[in-house]
């Protein structure tokens, strides 16, 4: 009987390794019909979920309501399982470079309970080649077993959007791959089992990883191309805005729009193929070029809010900014690789005491990661408040907010354009 099947008939279970932002939705959604074991490493995180709470915060009790799924941190559990879906964290070191540990941590765990028959596909976003160079071997060495004839291997990249409600799981298109022609086809149908929207069966494992990459890579150089723009704009004293909605009314003409990259996707991914392509022996321009433009816009708006500052007349000892949004973008609780800390140290650097508010984010993470104290809310006057993050408790607001924050000429720096002629009255300036 093949895979399919014997999932479909509960004969064996699926097993889904990392139970994050990717892992826990696929888990739950495949839990609706087939049998499934969840295992993480961290104990902690597998309380809450035995609870029926996602510890990201993405999912409400709802999605644990009659999901056929074991949650564990034991591996050996993983054991009853014969088809293993990877979704761990591909992070990048502190010299952008791909840092693969999780992946291989990963493999290896799933490697010392791996049985013949058994399937393996990765999630995980890697550059391409990653799968077969260098997590396959890793499974190999440890199950002593053989890809292709003892086990095989698929991948299927993962596209949610975090904080977006329309673009959910099973109403993405999905990417399969496998090892062979036999393993592709079984684990397209068995994704198509929670995937309203269909899969794409892509020819090769490469081919899937490939196409996951740019998705993401290709978002990175348009936003940095609207960063570039922004500045240029700003020398010449033109609103990016104002052009990006002139420029928008023609038909062929991309809507993309300056902002801070952050998170672990589209500000990580286009390391992973930089460095597959200097592997290769090809110095990539555009892709590191996007990045650096990317990486520097919280420096810049931070110097652009100093140099405003001083322009209006104000001495920068004892000077005090509000910043609004610490996640890496709106309507997120999750605040890795924000850059808005990028803009928080640039003043900072300048002697400005900064405050920082968010309506999501949890007080207890941003201490843990960045070492700031987050405000419940702001006090007293401040010489500029920086609306960096649009979440939608932002979006209402206007003028009458800001005034009673601000001293006299206080500036207001809306980072996303968000407060596009709402401020008639306070010095403004956005990217
Ligand atoms: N978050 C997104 O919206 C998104 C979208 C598309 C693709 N991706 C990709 O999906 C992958 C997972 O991302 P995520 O956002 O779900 O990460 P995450 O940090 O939210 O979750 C990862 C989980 O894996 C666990 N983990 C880490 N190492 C482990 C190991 N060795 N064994 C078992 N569990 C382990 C962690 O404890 C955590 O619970 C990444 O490659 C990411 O680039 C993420």
């Amino acid at each position: 009987m093949n895979m399919f099947n014997k999932l479909v008939k509960k004969e064996t279970k699926l097993s889904v390794i990392g139970l994050g932002y990717v892992g826990l939705p696929i888990a739950l959604e495949f839990a609706k019909q087939i049998k499934v074991v969840g295992f993480d490493i961290k104990p902690e995180r597998i309380d809450l979920m035995k609870k029926g709470i996602d510890p990201s915060k993405e999912l409400t009790s709802d999605a644990f309501k009659s999901a056929d799924i074991v949650f564990t941190s034991d591996p050996s559990e993983l054991k009853s399982a014969s088809f293993h879906i990877i979704a761990v964290p591909t992070p990048t070191t502190k010299n952008n470079l791909p840092d693969l540990t999780p992946v291989l941590k990963a493999s290896e765990t799933v490697g010392r309970i791996l049985k013949k028959g058994d399937y393996v596909v990765y999630e995980s976003t890697v550059y391409p080649g990653c799968t077969e160079d260098d997590c396959i071997p890793v499974l190999e060495r440890y199950s002593e077993l053989k890809c292709g004839k003892d086990f095989k291997v698929g991948f299927s990249p993962e596209r949610i959007n975090p904080g977006d409600i329309n673009h959910t799981l099973t109403k993405i298109v999905k990417v399969t791959s496998g090892c062979d022609a036999e393993s592709a086809e079984n684990i397209a149908k068995i994704y198509e089992l929670i995937i309203k929207a269909g899969v794409h069966r892509a020819s090769s494992i490469k081919v899937a990883e490939s196409a996951k990459i740019i998705e993401n890579t290709q978002r990175d150089i348009n936003i940095a191309f609207m960063n570039e723009l922004s500045i240029i704009f700003n020398r010449l004293g033109v609103n990016t805005y104002e052009v990006l909605e002139a420029a928008g009314t023609k038909w062929n003409f991309l809507k993309f729009y300056p902002g801070l990259v952050g998170g672990h996707c589209i500000g990580v991914d286009p390391y992973y193929l930089s460095f597959k392509a200097k592997a290769l022996g090809y110095h990539p321009q555009m892709i590191d070029s996007g990045r650096f433009v990317n990486d520097s816009m919280g420096g810049y708006i931070g110097k652009q809010t100093v140099k405003k500052i001083i322009a209006c007349g104000k001495n920068l000892k004892g000077c005090r900014v509000l910043i609004m949004g610490i996640t890496f973008k709106e309507d997120v609780t999750d605040i890795r690789n924000s850059k808005v800390m990028d803009i928080v140290n640039e003043l900072k650097d300048f002697g400005i005491s900064v405050d920082v508010i968010d309506p999501g984010a949890g007080k207890h993470e941003v201490k843990e990661e960045y070492q700031i104290d987050l405000k419940d809310k702001p006090s007293g006057k401040y010489d500029a408040v920086i609306l960096a993050v649009s979440h939608k408790e932002y979006l209402k607001l206007d003028e009458s907010y800001f005034t009673p924050l601000l001293n006299k000429d206080g500036l207001v720096v809306d980072v996303k354009g968000v407060l596009r002629g709402k401020i008639k009255n306070n010095p403004y300036w956005s990217l």
